[in-house]
């Protein structure tokens, strides 16, 4: 508890916005400028996949504020999410990845934006020969809520009191309810480029607990962030321009696992990180950081006997739910572990044995009592 509060007040987690500004105001009003004419100073630059970028249009291939690049760890006929998709050049590169039996949903709240991306949907859908990719007006820490269909019911019924302010709420509440945007456990893979730093610091439990939602049971992250090595002073965190440049919102790069560990994910993972800081302000390094993680270690923990043996390299490790495993020794665990561990599309794939029960009385010091249920 004293870590996850120490690293909430240092890194502006769950923290009630203390800026005399709005975060959203101001990322809306930076990416609709970025959306119109191409911003040469928003994000860092990043490579993709040549051959994927061939039948993308110039102005998507400009407009990419990105700072990693997700869609490499996608694969054929995956339904994936990207948060904040932007002018929509990840999505256009995963439409071909996932191909024709897989499908691409880009979130965004900016219509510029968005509108950038719906340009080009008919080109690149016949470019491609299959229709896979579309794209949603959500405030990704709200993925349940659809904000055309909230833009609609406003023109409809203006607030002018806060009567119409409760209205509008009730009317929010009952799309999320009733028509969810995405709804629970419907996507394999969440990605984002360069977005999670934009979200405002009261949202972002929130937006990780978002992720876990929508994600199917075994479905996984691969987020690409920039990140720092270290809490940048409060006037960097409170600038409005450094926070719509992807710098004051900056997680620290192990708050940023934590944040995935907090919200119950499993296997995370740093898959890439760049040597070279993208920028340094007052001795603070930013970088880009691509983190994958796993859903699907909750559920019952049902003892039927079975064991893994992990192989090592390391004397002994620790898995997310305190599992320890020592190398070359027999460690009883429940089926849900089992099965997690040695899933070979999972993220543990190849580093335990998986060994059926020993004949006679069972080892009573299985450990699937001590965390995982
Ligand atoms: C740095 S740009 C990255 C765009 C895109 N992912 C790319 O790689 O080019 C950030 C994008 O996230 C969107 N965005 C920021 N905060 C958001 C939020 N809370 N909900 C939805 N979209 C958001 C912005 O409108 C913008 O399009």
């Amino acid at each position: 508890m004293a870590k996850i509060a120490a690293r909430r007040g240092s890194d502006l987690t769950g923290k009630v916005d203390d800026f005399d500004w709005s975060v959203e105001a101001a990322v809306l009003e930076r990416y609709g400028r970025g959306a119109r004419a191409r911003e040469a100073g928003l994000c860092c630059p990043t490579s993709y996949d040549p051959a994927c970028l061939e039948k993308l249009p110039r102005e998507i291939l400009e407009k990419d504020y990105g700072c990693g690049d997700p869609s490499r760890h996608v694969g054929e006929g995956e339904r994936v999410l990207d948060l904040g998709s932007g002018a929509g050049k990840v999505c256009y590169i995963l439409a071909q990845k996932v191909g024709p039996k897989g499908s691409v949903t880009g979130a965004d709240f900016n219509d510029e934006m968005l509108a950038v991306a719906r340009k080009y949907q008919a080109e690149m859908a016949r470019k491609l020969g299959h229709a896979n990719t579309r794209f949603v007006k959500a405030r990704i820490q709200d993925l349940a809520l659809d904000l055309e269909r909230v833009d609609l019911w406003l023109d409809a019924n203006p607030v002018s009191s806060s009567s119409g302010l409760h209205a509008l709420e009730a009317e929010c509440n009952r799309l999320r309810r009733e028509e969810p945007l995405i709804a629970d456990e419907t996507i394999d893979v969440v990605v984002s480029n360069c977005v999670l730093n934009l979200v405002a610091p009261r949202d972002r439990l929130h937006l990780f607990q978002e992720i876990h939602r929508v994600l199917r049971r075994g479905g996984r992250a691969v987020i690409s962030d920039i990140v720092c090595d270290r809490e940048p002073e409060p006037a960097i965190r409170k600038d409005p321009e450094l926070w719509s440049g992807c710098i004051a919102g900056a997680f620290r790069e192990e708050a940023l696992l934590e944040m995935f560990e907090e919200a119950g994910f499993h296997g995370i993972e740093i898959l890439e990180r760049s040597e070279r800081p993208w920028k340094v302000v007052e001795g603070v390094d930013f970088r880009s950081l691509t983190v994958r993680a796993y859903k699907g270690k909750e559920g019952p923990c049902i003892d039927d006997g079975q064991a893994v043996i992990y192989r090592g390299p390391w004397k002994e490790v620790r898995d997310d739910d305190g599992h320890v495993f020592v190398r070359g020794r027999r460690a009883p665990v429940c089926r849900k572990t089992h099965d997690i561990l040695t899933n070979p599309a999972g993220p543990y794939a190849g580093e335990v044995l998986p060994v059926g029960p020993l004949p006679g009385p069972q080892d009573a010091t299985g450990q699937c009592g001590s965390g995982c249920c």
